[in-house]
Protein backbone atom coordinates (compact mmCIF):
# COMPACT_ATOMS: atom_id res chain seq x y z
CA UNK A 1 0.00 0.00 0.00
CA UNK A 2 1.20 3.45 -0.80
CA UNK A 3 0.32 7.00 -0.23
CA UNK A 4 0.96 9.77 -2.38
CA UNK A 5 2.23 13.20 -0.68
CA UNK A 6 -0.48 15.82 -0.45
CA UNK A 7 -0.43 18.87 -3.39
CA UNK A 8 2.43 16.96 -5.35
CA UNK A 9 1.84 15.91 -9.34
CA UNK A 10 -1.73 16.85 -10.93
CA UNK A 11 -4.74 15.51 -9.77
CA UNK A 12 -6.10 13.05 -12.72
CA UNK A 13 -8.72 15.63 -13.46
CA UNK A 14 -6.62 18.25 -13.40
CA UNK A 15 -8.06 20.27 -10.47
CA UNK A 16 -5.40 22.19 -8.92
CA UNK A 17 -4.81 23.28 -4.75
CA UNK A 18 -7.96 25.91 -3.56
CA UNK A 19 -6.91 28.98 -2.85
CA UNK A 20 -7.95 31.69 -0.40
CA UNK A 21 -8.33 34.05 -3.76
CA UNK A 22 -10.32 31.25 -5.20
CA UNK A 23 -12.46 30.70 -2.10
CA UNK A 24 -13.56 35.20 -2.46
CA UNK A 25 -13.73 34.84 -6.08
CA UNK A 26 -16.09 32.00 -5.58
CA UNK A 27 -18.28 34.51 -2.70
CA UNK A 28 -17.87 37.57 -6.13
CA UNK A 29 -19.06 34.98 -8.78
CA UNK A 30 -21.48 33.60 -6.71
CA UNK A 31 -20.26 29.97 -7.04
CA UNK A 32 -21.35 27.76 -3.75
CA UNK A 33 -17.84 26.64 -1.56
CA UNK A 34 -18.46 23.23 -0.75
CA UNK A 35 -16.88 22.44 2.55
CA UNK A 36 -16.70 19.03 4.53
CA UNK A 37 -15.53 17.87 7.59
CA UNK A 38 -12.89 14.84 7.46
CA UNK A 39 -11.23 12.93 10.53
CA UNK A 40 -8.53 10.36 9.08
CA UNK A 41 -7.09 9.77 6.05
CA UNK A 42 -9.73 7.54 4.48
CA UNK A 43 -12.40 10.38 4.91
CA UNK A 44 -10.01 12.40 3.81
CA UNK A 45 -9.57 10.83 0.53
CA UNK A 46 -13.51 10.14 -0.10
CA UNK A 47 -13.38 14.59 0.26
CA UNK A 48 -10.82 14.20 -2.16
CA UNK A 49 -12.35 12.32 -4.66
CA UNK A 50 -15.83 13.97 -4.43
CA UNK A 51 -14.04 17.62 -5.13
CA UNK A 52 -15.05 19.42 -2.32
CA UNK A 53 -13.13 22.94 -1.83
CA UNK A 54 -12.78 22.95 1.66
CA UNK A 55 -12.26 20.21 4.30
CA UNK A 56 -12.24 20.90 8.02
CA UNK A 57 -10.51 18.76 10.67
CA UNK A 58 -13.43 19.81 13.18
CA UNK A 59 -13.36 19.53 16.79
CA UNK A 60 -16.72 17.79 16.28
CA UNK A 61 -13.93 14.98 16.45
CA UNK A 62 -14.97 14.74 19.83
CA UNK A 63 -18.33 13.71 19.52
CA UNK A 64 -18.39 11.66 16.42
CA UNK A 65 -15.26 9.91 16.60
CA UNK A 66 -14.16 10.00 19.70
CA UNK A 67 -17.23 9.25 21.54
CA UNK A 68 -17.80 11.98 23.83
CA UNK A 69 -20.96 14.30 24.05
CA UNK A 70 -19.62 17.39 23.95
CA UNK A 71 -16.48 19.12 21.51
CA UNK A 72 -14.63 20.35 24.78
CA UNK A 73 -12.56 17.08 25.67
CA UNK A 74 -10.52 16.89 22.12
CA UNK A 75 -7.17 18.62 22.69
CA UNK A 76 -4.45 19.79 20.44
CA UNK A 77 -2.11 16.68 20.32
CA UNK A 78 -5.53 14.45 19.25
CA UNK A 79 -6.47 17.38 16.50
CA UNK A 80 -3.03 17.46 15.31
CA UNK A 81 -3.17 13.82 14.62
CA UNK A 82 -6.07 13.72 13.13
CA UNK A 83 -5.06 16.52 11.10
CA UNK A 84 -1.84 15.28 10.01
CA UNK A 85 -3.72 12.11 8.49
CA UNK A 86 -6.02 14.08 6.72
CA UNK A 87 -3.25 15.91 5.03
CA UNK A 88 -1.84 13.19 3.82
CA UNK A 89 -5.42 12.24 2.33
CA UNK A 90 -5.57 15.50 0.32
CA UNK A 91 -4.39 16.94 -2.86
CA UNK A 92 -6.69 19.93 -4.00
CA UNK A 93 -9.11 21.23 -0.67
CA UNK A 94 -7.59 23.50 1.20
CA UNK A 95 -7.60 22.33 4.49
CA UNK A 96 -8.49 23.62 7.53
CA UNK A 97 -7.59 23.40 11.54
CA UNK A 98 -9.84 23.39 14.17
CA UNK A 99 -8.79 25.22 17.23
CA UNK A 100 -10.09 23.19 20.22
CA UNK A 101 -11.57 24.69 23.42
CA UNK A 102 -8.12 25.69 25.82
CA UNK A 103 -6.32 25.90 23.05
CA UNK A 104 -6.30 30.06 21.70
CA UNK A 105 -8.56 31.54 24.74
CA UNK A 106 -5.51 32.29 27.26
CA UNK A 107 -3.37 34.62 25.31
CA UNK A 108 -2.09 35.54 21.43
CA UNK A 109 0.95 33.63 22.08
CA UNK A 110 -0.71 30.60 22.94
CA UNK A 111 -3.23 30.97 19.95
CA UNK A 112 -0.18 31.70 17.70
CA UNK A 113 1.62 28.55 19.29
CA UNK A 114 -1.15 26.10 18.89
CA UNK A 115 -1.72 27.23 15.08
CA UNK A 116 1.59 26.89 14.25
CA UNK A 117 0.90 23.54 15.43
CA UNK A 118 -1.47 22.60 13.25
CA UNK A 119 0.55 24.37 9.96
CA UNK A 120 3.98 22.89 11.10
CA UNK A 121 3.08 19.05 12.36
CA UNK A 122 -0.09 18.42 9.73
CA UNK A 123 0.16 20.94 7.22
CA UNK A 124 -2.78 22.63 7.63
CA UNK A 125 -3.38 25.94 5.47
CA UNK A 126 -5.35 27.61 8.06
CA UNK A 127 -6.93 27.79 11.54
CA UNK A 128 -10.69 28.26 12.36
CA UNK A 129 -11.35 29.51 15.51
CA UNK A 130 -15.21 30.07 17.57
CA UNK A 131 -16.70 33.58 18.65
CA UNK A 132 -16.38 36.82 18.59
CA UNK A 133 -15.47 38.88 21.85
CA UNK A 134 -12.17 37.88 23.10
CA UNK A 135 -11.52 35.53 20.31
CA UNK A 136 -11.42 38.30 17.65
CA UNK A 137 -8.32 39.66 19.04
CA UNK A 138 -6.44 36.12 18.91
CA UNK A 139 -7.51 35.80 14.96
CA UNK A 140 -5.85 38.90 14.61
CA UNK A 141 -3.09 37.82 16.39
CA UNK A 142 -2.94 34.73 14.26
CA UNK A 143 -3.49 36.37 10.91
CA UNK A 144 -0.64 38.66 11.78
CA UNK A 145 1.37 35.74 12.50
CA UNK A 146 0.96 35.07 8.43
CA UNK A 147 -1.75 31.85 9.42
CA UNK A 148 -5.17 32.09 7.44
CA UNK A 149 -8.15 32.07 10.07
CA UNK A 150 -11.60 31.55 9.59
CA UNK A 151 -14.40 32.38 12.42
CA UNK A 152 -17.30 30.93 13.67
CA UNK A 153 -20.19 32.68 14.56
CA UNK A 154 -24.10 31.81 16.13
CA UNK A 155 -23.90 28.32 17.57
CA UNK A 156 -20.34 28.22 18.69
CA UNK A 157 -20.35 24.46 20.41
CA UNK A 158 -17.17 25.01 23.07
CA UNK A 159 -19.40 27.40 24.72
CA UNK A 160 -22.45 25.48 24.03
CA UNK A 161 -23.13 26.35 28.25
CA UNK A 162 -23.06 29.84 28.05
CA UNK A 163 -25.56 29.96 25.43
CA UNK A 164 -28.24 28.17 26.85
CA UNK A 165 -27.62 24.79 25.20
CA UNK A 166 -27.24 23.76 21.44
CA UNK A 167 -29.77 26.58 20.54
CA UNK A 168 -30.71 28.70 17.29
CA UNK A 169 -28.68 31.71 17.48
CA UNK A 170 -29.79 35.61 16.72
CA UNK A 171 -33.43 35.26 16.77
CA UNK A 172 -34.43 38.07 18.14
CA UNK A 173 -33.32 41.38 16.96
CA UNK A 174 -30.66 42.08 19.30
CA UNK A 175 -29.27 38.47 19.04
CA UNK A 176 -28.99 38.31 15.56
CA UNK A 177 -27.10 42.09 16.07
CA UNK A 178 -24.98 40.42 18.26
CA UNK A 179 -24.00 37.83 15.62
CA UNK A 180 -23.69 40.63 13.15
CA UNK A 181 -21.02 42.68 15.25
CA UNK A 182 -19.21 39.82 15.92
CA UNK A 183 -18.85 38.68 12.38
CA UNK A 184 -17.92 42.29 10.96
CA UNK A 185 -15.18 41.85 14.35
CA UNK A 186 -13.43 38.90 12.68
CA UNK A 187 -13.52 40.18 9.01
CA UNK A 188 -12.04 43.40 10.22
CA UNK A 189 -9.01 41.26 12.04
CA UNK A 190 -8.64 39.51 9.09
CA UNK A 191 -10.39 36.38 9.05
CA UNK A 192 -10.42 34.88 5.12
CA UNK A 193 -13.99 33.20 5.72
CA UNK A 194 -16.71 32.87 8.60
CA UNK A 195 -18.65 29.80 9.54
CA UNK A 196 -22.20 30.71 10.84
CA UNK A 197 -23.96 27.88 12.52
CA UNK A 198 -27.42 27.65 12.96
CA UNK A 199 -28.52 31.17 12.27
CA UNK A 200 -32.42 31.73 11.11
CA UNK A 201 -32.27 31.57 7.47
CA UNK A 202 -33.25 35.12 6.76
CA UNK A 203 -30.79 36.70 9.40
CA UNK A 204 -27.89 34.96 8.23
CA UNK A 205 -28.25 36.00 4.49
CA UNK A 206 -29.05 39.73 5.19
CA UNK A 207 -25.60 39.82 7.03
CA UNK A 208 -23.99 37.92 4.48
CA UNK A 209 -24.66 40.28 2.16
CA UNK A 210 -22.75 42.97 3.75
CA UNK A 211 -19.85 40.71 4.67
CA UNK A 212 -16.85 41.12 2.00
CA UNK A 213 -15.92 37.29 3.38
CA UNK A 214 -17.30 34.13 2.38
CA UNK A 215 -19.68 33.00 5.03
CA UNK A 216 -19.94 29.27 5.21
CA UNK A 217 -23.09 27.92 6.77
CA UNK A 218 -24.52 25.06 9.03
CA UNK A 219 -28.08 25.33 9.67
CA UNK A 220 -27.96 28.90 8.09
CA UNK A 221 -30.03 28.94 5.43
CA UNK A 222 -29.49 28.57 1.52
CA UNK A 223 -28.44 31.99 1.52
CA UNK A 224 -24.99 31.64 2.57
CA UNK A 225 -21.68 31.42 0.21
CA UNK A 226 -21.23 27.65 0.56
CA UNK A 227 -21.86 24.92 3.30
CA UNK A 228 -20.23 22.73 5.59
CA UNK A 229 -21.47 19.45 7.37
CA UNK A 230 -20.33 16.64 9.28
CA UNK A 231 -18.57 13.68 7.57
CA UNK A 232 -20.39 11.21 10.14
CA UNK A 233 -23.73 13.38 10.18
CA UNK A 234 -24.16 13.66 6.00
CA UNK A 235 -23.21 9.84 5.36
CA UNK A 236 -25.05 8.13 8.15
CA UNK A 237 -21.74 7.01 10.19
CA UNK A 238 -23.37 8.59 13.09
CA UNK A 239 -26.59 7.60 14.09
CA UNK A 240 -27.09 9.54 17.23
CA UNK A 241 -29.37 12.95 17.36
CA UNK A 242 -28.26 15.07 14.62
CA UNK A 243 -29.83 18.60 14.31
CA UNK A 244 -32.65 19.67 11.92
CA UNK A 245 -29.83 21.45 9.76
CA UNK A 246 -28.02 17.63 8.53
CA UNK A 247 -29.27 16.01 5.48
CA UNK A 248 -28.39 12.46 5.03
CA UNK A 249 -26.88 11.02 2.06
CA UNK A 250 -26.18 7.66 2.61
CA UNK A 251 -26.39 5.33 5.97
CA UNK A 252 -23.05 4.07 6.07
CA UNK A 253 -23.24 2.58 9.50
CA UNK A 254 -26.22 0.54 8.43
CA UNK A 255 -23.93 -0.86 5.73
CA UNK A 256 -20.99 -1.50 7.95
CA UNK A 257 -22.74 -2.96 10.81
CA UNK A 258 -24.59 -5.36 7.92
CA UNK A 259 -20.79 -6.32 6.58
CA UNK A 260 -19.74 -6.72 9.94
CA UNK A 261 -22.80 -9.19 11.25
CA UNK A 262 -22.46 -11.15 7.74
CA UNK A 263 -18.61 -11.55 8.56
CA UNK A 264 -19.53 -12.78 12.23
CA UNK A 265 -22.21 -15.15 10.67
CA UNK A 266 -20.05 -16.82 8.37
CA UNK A 267 -17.21 -17.30 10.25
CA UNK A 268 -18.91 -19.08 13.03
CA UNK A 269 -21.02 -20.99 10.10
CA UNK A 270 -17.43 -22.11 8.29
CA UNK A 271 -18.04 -20.41 5.22
CA UNK A 272 -15.56 -17.72 5.64
CA UNK A 273 -12.42 -18.21 4.98
CA UNK A 274 -13.19 -20.01 1.41
CA UNK A 275 -10.89 -21.81 -0.55
CA UNK A 276 -10.29 -18.27 -2.58
CA UNK A 277 -9.02 -16.64 0.53
CA UNK A 278 -6.12 -19.03 1.95
CA UNK A 279 -2.47 -19.39 0.46
CA UNK A 280 -1.64 -22.77 -1.03
CA UNK A 281 1.34 -24.97 -0.54
CA UNK A 282 3.08 -27.43 -2.80
CA UNK A 283 2.01 -31.26 -2.06
CA UNK A 284 5.48 -32.46 -1.56
CA UNK A 285 6.59 -29.59 0.82
CA UNK A 286 3.63 -30.21 3.21
CA UNK A 287 4.05 -34.16 2.90
CA UNK A 288 7.02 -33.11 3.74
CA UNK A 289 6.29 -31.05 6.51
CA UNK A 290 3.66 -33.29 8.23
CA UNK A 291 6.60 -36.45 8.31
CA UNK A 292 8.77 -33.64 9.88
CA UNK A 293 5.98 -32.93 12.53
CA UNK A 294 5.40 -36.76 12.75
CA UNK A 295 9.15 -37.56 14.06
CA UNK A 296 8.70 -39.23 17.41
CA UNK A 297 11.45 -36.80 19.25
CA UNK A 298 9.52 -33.49 18.21
CA UNK A 299 7.19 -32.71 21.63
CA UNK A 300 6.37 -29.16 23.04
CA UNK A 301 8.16 -30.12 25.82
CA UNK A 302 11.91 -31.11 24.60
CA UNK A 303 11.83 -29.02 21.79
CA UNK A 304 15.22 -26.76 21.84
CA UNK A 305 14.07 -23.48 20.99
CA UNK A 306 17.42 -21.39 21.83
CA UNK A 307 18.35 -23.40 18.46
CA UNK A 308 15.81 -22.33 16.34
CA UNK A 309 16.70 -19.76 13.56
CA UNK A 310 13.85 -16.83 13.45
O1 LIG B 1 -16.11 21.18 14.49
C1 LIG B 1 -16.82 21.22 13.48
O2 LIG B 1 -17.08 20.22 12.81
C2 LIG B 1 -17.34 22.53 13.08
C3 LIG B 1 -18.32 22.57 11.95
C4 LIG B 1 -19.63 22.10 12.42
C5 LIG B 1 -18.38 23.91 11.33
O3 LIG B 1 -17.00 23.51 13.65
Amino acid sequence: MSTEPRKTGAPADGRKPVTLPELAEMKTAGRPIVMVTAYDYPSALVAEEAGVDMVLVGDTAAMVVLGYDATTPVGMDEMTTMAAAVHRGLRTPLLVGDLPFGSYERSNEHAIDNAQRFVREAGCDAVKLERGGASVERARAIVRSGIPVMGHVGLTPQTATALGGFKTQGKTAAAAARVAEEAFALQAAGCFSIVFEAVPAAIAEAIVQRLEVPVIGIGAGAGTDGQVLVFHDLLGIHTGHTPKFVKRYAAIHDEMAAGVRKYADEVRSGAFPGAEHQYAVEPEELAAFRAYLDQESLTADDWDWSATEI
